[in-house]
C-alpha cells in the first residue's frame, strides 16, 4: 500500500495529467488504484468523465481542508494498492495536508525558470510536512513534465533539477498525444497504447515504484 500526492504551486504544469497516467500504469502493474482528486477545479473528475476508461471507475472526488482529505486516505488505503492525490495549484493548504499522509511527493516541474521558482516553493512545503512529521516521509522526487527536449531548456531541465538537491525521476515529454487521450476520457495507456508517451509514462511509473520499495 503507498500514498502518493502529486503537488506543485504552479498551475498547469502536468500535476494531474501525471496523476491520471500513473494511475493506469499501477492498474497495469495489477495494482488495485484509487484516485482522490482533491482540487476544487476537479480536473480528473472531468477528465474521467469524457470518457468510459479506468479513470472513470478510480477517481474520487474530495474536499480538502479540516482533516477530509486525511480520513478520505485511511479509507481509500483499505481497499487500494497505490492512492494518487491530486492537488491543486496556489492552495498550500490542501498540498500540505496531502503532504502530511503521502508516502512519497511528485513535483512536477517544467522547463521555464518560473516553473523552477515555483518548485522551490512546492519543497520547502513538502520539507515542512517532514519535520511535522518527523519522518522521511514524504520521500520527494521531482518529475521534468511537458518537455520540449528539442530545447535546450528541455535538455537542461533535468540537470537544472538535480541542482535543487533532490532525485529526479525519469522525464515525461509534451506530446499531443497526451492531451488527445484526455479528450477522449482515458489514459493515455488506454488511448495510444504503442505510443512513446505510454512509453514515458511506464518508465515514469516504473522508477515511482522503486522509489516506494525502497
Ligand atoms: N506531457 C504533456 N504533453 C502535452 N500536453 C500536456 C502534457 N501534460 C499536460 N498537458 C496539458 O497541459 C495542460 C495542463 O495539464 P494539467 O492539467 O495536467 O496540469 P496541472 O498542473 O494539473 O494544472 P492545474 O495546476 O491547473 O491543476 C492540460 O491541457 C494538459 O492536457
Ligand atoms: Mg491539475
Amino acid at each position: 500500500m503507498a500514498i502518493i500526492a502529486v503537488a506543485g504551486r504552479k498551475g498547469g504544469v502536468g500535476k494531474s495529467t501525471i496523476a491520471g497516467n500513473l494511475a493506469a500504469e499501477f492498474a497495469a502493474m495489477k495494482r488495485s488504484v484509487r484516485v482522490l482528486d482533491a482540487d476544487p477545479q476537479h480536473s480528473l473528475v472531468a477528465w474521467a468523465a469524457q470518457g468510459d476508461g479506468m479513470l472513470a471507475r478510480a477517481v474520487e472526488q474530495v474536499e480538502g481542508g479540516d482533516g477530509a482529505l486525511r480520513a478520505r486516505v485511511r479509507q481509500a488505503e483499505k481497499d487500494a494498492d497505490v492512492v494518487l492525490i491530486d492537488t491543486p495549484p496556489g492552495a498550500p493548504e490542501i498540498a500540505y495536508e496531502a503532504a502530511l499522509v503521502a508516502d512519497l511527493m511528485l513535483l512536477p516541474c517544467g522547463a521555464s525558470p518560473l516553473d523552477l521558482f515555483a518548485l522551490k516553493e512546492a519543497l520547502s512545503l513538502a520539507l515542512k510536512a517532514r519535520a511535522e512529521r518527523r519522518s522521511k516521509k514524504p520521500r520527494i522526487r521531482f518529475v521534468p513534465s511537458k518537455v520540449l527536449m528539442s530545447t535546450n531548456l528541455g535538455r537542461g531541465l533535468a540537470s537544472s533539477l538535480k541542482d535543487m538537491g533532490k532525485k529526479v525521476l525519469p522525464p515525461i515529454g509534451q506530446r499531443i498525444v497526451v492531451a488527445e487521450a484526455v479528450a477522449s476520457g482515458l489514459t493515455v495507456a488506454e488511448y495510444a497504447p504503442n505510443s512513446a508517451a505510454h512509453e514515458e509514462f511506464r518508465e515514469l511509473a516504473k522508477a515511482v515504484d522503486k522509489v516506494l520499495r525502497k
